[in-house]
């Protein structure tokens, strides 16, 4: 793609550039002609292609995320300040804000005809005895290539520019999903097939979801309690189909081109002669071509590559299912010609499918951290690719519901790449009529609480906090919030595991002697436990009602519904309309607030928990905070560096109490930044945003000045000397 000398040009480009916009801002670029703006541009774009190629293509970066960061930033701001000149190649325009949500019905260049699948070395020889037969040869050169496992897509390019991406569809129309493909940092958006004399093309690929990217998706969509993706290709296949481009944009997608479909002028079989020299184009003109393109003498070569690749998958951070065997000659295409809709130059060779069938005997119920219900199926013990497999996941009921899965069922298991073993689906074929429907149980399997299915959610929870299946994380999270020292994990796990303790409440009625009784509890460690879990009383009601765990109730909501309600109380008796009205609250965190309290268990904890002593309302402290005046009110402040007399959480305790809203990164909204020593990027982002900053000296005098309205902001600058 880029020669030695394009590469040192673009790296010496990228110095020059990164040293003359040092300190510019959205300011600086609107003194500038629009000519002047528009040759910048065109060199940060340039420069930007050239990094994206090396991280997204080549994953070799040659620059720090930072110094990327800074040339974008750039020339967004450059962009912003001369609209006329934003071009819509230019790197910036990925998402397009302006989508309505439909997606066209577009006709394909080309035919996007599927393969004639192989099963055996035996299957693959019968192929090539075949494909000599049409040719009147002996001997075929072909190539391999793996099989991604993904969504198939074409992408056309009208003069170097991406122009059009769309699904395959039926094969002859597809939709067209320009607005998604455009934000898959790995296909270009402007590509140098000029160069070659190209005026159109439309290439054929594959929108893969890299196994590492699908497995934090799905661990990110089981926190949500979202319903999880089956496996890499329909959560690739599923976001390309999403409706918002810059939520596409988040899913880390990726692609892999492996053939031209058609050009203008034509150069198949003319200019590119083999399918070698059209994934060299390819990749020559930036795109991601397959790590795997072995060119084969023979068949018995193929055979050798074909299964070599098959032990080494499981390496790989794609899905592939098989791997494509392609007579390399593009002359020899025509010849060959297709089926109705196979070519018979190609042919895919699948590798031994990691499924079984095998009867589902029980569906149990696993209670997660989060108190999660995943349906869990218990299975005749069965092979599935070199493992036996007696388990293996349903996801949620609605997997279970859509599939219409039985007890006795005989169901189709597969393991895909590093995914735990999971149901594809019933074989209805072989039922007899005694199977039974899976229920969702009313009660946890554990400890017995109603189970509640909140909005928007696939997964079934227990509420109850104190259900064993939660209680460690849940020990651990209370201490974290409530600042016991000691309780943390190893503490938790013996507390539980000794039965001390069953409930939260518990912890406030653990005596001396009970902890004497483990081992390696000498006197004074467990003087120091009982001593910080009574002092976790006195902490204030934001605190405690964080330290529920309620969901979607973190410290942010947790202090807002501190501001209303003056103790827990008066919370359970809110209504649904009264939570979801509060601002920053929503139908979901309501719901789930309720749901909290109906569950009994809950309640009897916070009885309990008040009986000894531990109050749930507001401390005096809090009172009076919500009575003093909030001179920094809706201001928003940052802080980047350190600062001499504050922690970075001192600092920032400071100004919320004088009703400000600290903050982690510098937008055009924000109010001031505070600046410290060895300051970060947020700095060079206030600049370039011209934001008012603060040095430290100037921050406390700014809390002097407030500090006679707040007496505790005045006792923590007279402790450290200031005042
Ligand atoms: S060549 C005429 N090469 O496998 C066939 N296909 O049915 C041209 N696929 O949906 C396709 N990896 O999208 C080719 N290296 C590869 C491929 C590949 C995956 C997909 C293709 C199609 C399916 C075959």
């Amino acid at each position: 793609m880029y020669t030695k000398e394009e590469e040192r040009e673009l790296q010496q480009l990228t110095d020059k550039l990164l040293k003359e916009l040092e300190g510019k801002t959205e300011e600086d670029f609107k003194k500038l002609s629009t000519e002047e703006a528009r040759e910048l541009a065109e060199k940060l774009r340039r420069v930007i292609r050239y990094h994206d190629y090396k991280y997204y293509v080549q994953a070799n970066p040659v620059i720090s995320d930072y110094q990327y960061d800074k040339l974008f930033h750039a020339l967004e701001a450059l962009e912003k300040a001369h609209p006329e000149v934003v071009t819509p190649d230019s790197p910036t325009q990925r998402i397009s804000p302006a989508f309505t949500g439909e997606f066209q019905k577009v006709k394909h260049y080309a035919e996007m005809t599927s393969l004639e699948n192989t099963y055996s070395p035996e299957d693959l020889k019968e192929w090539d005895r075949k494909v000599k037969e049409l040719l009147g040869t002996d001997t075929v050169e072909y190539i391999v290539e793996p099989k991604f496992d993904g969504a198939s897509v074409e992408l056309v390019y009208k003069n170097d520019i991406l122009v059009r991406g769309a699904t395959r569809g039926d094969g002859i129309y597809g939709e067209d999903i320009t607005v998604n493909i455009r934000t898959i940092k790995s296909i270009p958006l402007k590509a140098p097939f000029s160069k070659h004399g190209i005026e159109l093309i439309s290439i054929r690929g594959e929108v893969i979801m890299p196994k590492s990217v699908f497995k934090k998706l799905n661990e990110e969509r089981e926190k949500q309690g979202l319903t999880l993706f089956a496996n890499p290709r329909n959560a690739a296949a599923g976001t390309l189909r999403l409706k918002n481009p810059a939520e596409v944009a988040k899913r880390g997608l990726d692609c892999y081109v492996y053939q031209i479909l058609y050009s203008e002028p034509k150069k198949l079989c003319t200019d590119i002669r083999t399918q070698k020299e059209a994934l060299k184009l390819l990749a020559e003109c930036g795109f991601k071509t397959p790590p795997i393109q072995k060119v084969c003498k023979n068949i018995e070569e193929v055979i050798e590559t074909v299964l070599a690749a098959q032990e080494e998958r499981e390496t790989w951070d794609f899905e592939a299912d098989g791997m494509v065997i392609k007579v390399n000659d593009i002359c020899a295409w025509e010849k060959l010609g297709e089926t109705l809709h196979h070519p018979r130059w190609a042919v895919a060779y699948k590798f031994p499918a990691k499924q079984a069938v095998t009867k589902l005997i029980d569906v149990v119920w696993q209670v997660g951290r989060t108190g999660a219900l995943t349906p869990v199926a218990i299975l005749e013990p069965v092979e599935v690719g070199g493992v036996i497999v007696s388990r293996a996941t349903l996801f949620n009921p609605d997997f279970i519901k859509s599939k219409d899965i039985r007890i006795g069922d005989y169901v189709i298991v597969e393991r895909a790449g590093e995914t735990i073993p999971y149901i594809v689906g019933p074989v209805k074929d072989r039922r007899k009529g005694d199977e039974k429907p899976v229920e969702v149980p009313k009660h946890c399997p554990v400890c017995g609480a109603p189970i509640v299915k909140e909005l928007d959610e696939a997964v079934p929870r227990c509420p109850n906090i104190n259900c064993p299946a939660q209680l460690k994380e849940h020990l651990v999270y209370w201490g974290k919030v409530l600042d016991i020292k000691g309780l943390g994990e190893s503490t938790a796990n013996v507390l539980t595991k000794k039965g001390l303790v069953k409930s939260i409440a518990d912890l406030y009625y653990l005596k001396r002697e009970d902890l004497l009784k483990l081992s390696g509890w000498g006197l004074k460690k467990s003087e120091n436990l009982l001593n910080q879990i009574e002092k976790s009383k006195s902490a204030p009601f934001w605190k405690k009602l964080t330290a529920l765990g309620i969901r979607h109730v973190g410290e942010k909501t947790a202090q807002l519904l501190a501001k209303r309600f003056k103790n827990i109380e008066e919370l359970m008796n809110a209504d649904f309309t009264e939570l979801a009205s509060i601002p920053g609250i929503g139908p979901i965190t309501a719901t789930s607030i309720q749901n909290f309290f109906k569950a009994e268990q809950n309640v009897e904890m916070i009885k309990k928990l008040q009986e000894a002593g531990f109050k749930f309302e507001r401390t005096q402290e809090e009172e009076q905070e919500e009575k003093l005046p909030k001179p920094l009110e809706g201001q928003r402040i940052v802080f980047t560096g350190e600062l001499e007399h504050f922690t970075r959480k001192e600092a920032q305790h400071v100004v919320e109490l004088l009703g400000a809203n600290p903050t982690n990164s510098v937008t055009k909204k924000t109010s001031f930044v505070v600046v410290g020593e060895n300051p970060g990027s947020k700095f060079q982002k206030a600049q370039k945003l011209g934001i008012k900053m603060l040095n430290e000296k100037e921050f406390i005098e700014l809390l002097k000045r407030y500090a006679d309205q707040n007496p505790e902001v005045k006792k923590i600058l007279k402790e450290k000397g200031l005042l």
